[in-house]
């Protein structure tokens, strides 16, 4: 996908309006949503966790010290690392945890994140773009970056594969991501039951391994024109 095509096609919709109700969707979409028990996900969209594998494996994250991710041990450090969350035992990971993640007409965008475990997505419904800063090539010096600037992927996801539309695809770790939704078709109405994925994180989840894109950190990876086109996929 081209960066112009980098646009929301469904409004971006508060969590509750102002009396605090939920916000809605087209019945179809939240039937799925009382099916699955999926609840609201902090980078929008929604998710409930169906497997954390039991098995327990060492961090391997633990003594990296590849900024892109690494552990933050001050304030400082934050835009080129995750910050350690106090108290918390991280000698250990579990194997793998699975997660359903849904985005929908009335939640339609998953803002930019990071996490140090490298992620696994299977389409199961539906059509959006995924958009990916490749932070950990700049923060490594790994490629010959023109002003020291991050790489953007784009592409669709989508059960068109004749038209190159993905059923599959691997984030690394210490990427940002973010993913929105796009209409099922582009004739009609532009209408969408929302984009139902599996992901599955190796190794398992954990928020001392996740972190937000900051404005900041947009601004100093991309170059000005870019930062236009993608803030809006900064969470809010
Ligand atoms: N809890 C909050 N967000 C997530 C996530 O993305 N994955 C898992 N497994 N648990 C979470």
């Amino acid at each position: 996908a081209p960066l112009s095509q980098i646009k929301p096609y469904f409004a971006p919709t508060p969590l509750a309006d102002n009396e605090g109700k939920k916000r809605s969707e087209p019945p179809a979409v939240q039937e799925t949503i009382d099916f699955l028990g999926l609840q609201a996900h902090i980078e929008g969209g929604y998710y409930v966790e169906t497997d954390r594998d039991p098995l327990n494996v060492a961090n391997p994250f633990i003594n990296n010290k590849d900024p892109g991710t690494s552990y933050a041990v001050s304030e400082a450090d934050v835009t080129s690392a995750i910050r350690l969350s106090a108290g918390q035992d991280h000698s250990t990971r579990a194997a793998s945890t699975t997660i359903y993640y849904y985005i929908t007409p009335g939640s339609p965008l998953g803002c930019f994140h990071r996490n140090r475990g490298r992620t696994v997505h299977t389409l199961h419904r539906g059509r959006g773009i995924y958009v990916l800063i490749h932070a950990d090539e700049v923060l490594r010096g790994d490629r010959a970056a023109e002003n020291n600037k991050a790489r953007i992927e784009t592409f669709v996801v989508g059960h068109d594969i004749a038209h190159g539309e993905r059923l599959q695809w691997i984030v690394e770790g210490g990427k940002f991501k973010a993913s929105f939704l796009l209409p099922d078709t582009e004739s009609r109405d532009r209408q969408s039951e929302g984009l139902l994925i599996s992901e599955t994180v190796v190794p398992g989840f954990e928020f001392a391994d996740h972190d937000f894109m900051r404005s900041e950190t947009l601004d100093e990876l991309l170059k000005p024109e870019e930062v236009e086109e993608l803030k809006w996929l900064l969470r809010e």
